[in-house]
């Protein structure tokens, strides 16, 4: 009883060893994909990552390709998730269409899923709803945001 007590500890063991290197293994292999799914138009913030193709269009394109790919429009939620929004926007020297828009209610920008936004980076004098047409969002390559009209062609980024 005693002996085969002693065996069985030795075999949990060998089997927690076995893990500790498997998970080592997976580590680093995720470690090498993050940087793979980062190169050159990605960034991570927390548990979210942010991805360009480098594709532009207007904004239900943008829209539909990041619904389609499993992910939803860049939807910076504060000044970190902003400012890596704003490096893919200076690597392409392009604006960025967020995931939020006023399309319900004028002046009152909402997330995608109809939540009020929790943070926002207007530019000066920003929203203006120029024309009175302006329902989204860009971010500028300088971090600050101007509400612009949805139909402008702009460069897509993604969160997952
Ligand atoms: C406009 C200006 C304005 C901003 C509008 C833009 P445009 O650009 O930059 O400050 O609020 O959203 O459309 O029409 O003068 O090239
Ligand atoms: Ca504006």
């Amino acid at each position: 009883k005693g002996d085969s007590g002693l065996s069985e500890i030795n075999l949990m063991k060998n089997k927690v060893s076995a893990l500790e290197g498997q998970l080592r293994a997976l580590q680093a292999s995720f470690t090498k994909y993050q940087k793979v799914a980062t190169f050159p138009g990605g960034r991570i913030v927390g548990n979210k990552v942010f991805v360009t193709s480098g594709y532009e269009g207007n904004f239900d394109d943008l829209k539909q390709r990041c619904l389609q790919a499993g992910g939803q429009l860049a939807s910076p939620r504060n000044a970190a998730e902003n400012a890596a929004v704003q490096q893919i926007a200076v690597l392409y020297k392009k604006s960025v269409f967020l995931g939020i828009t006023d399309i319900q209610t004028e002046g009152r920008f909402k997330y995608q899923n109809g939540e009020a936004i929790v943070y926002s980076n207007w530019a000066p004098g920003e929203p203006n709803n120029d024309k009175g047409s302006e329902n989204c969002v860009e971010v500028y390559t300088n971090g600050k945001w101007n509400d612009k009209s949805c139909g402008e062609k702009r460069l897509i980024v993604c969160e997952f």
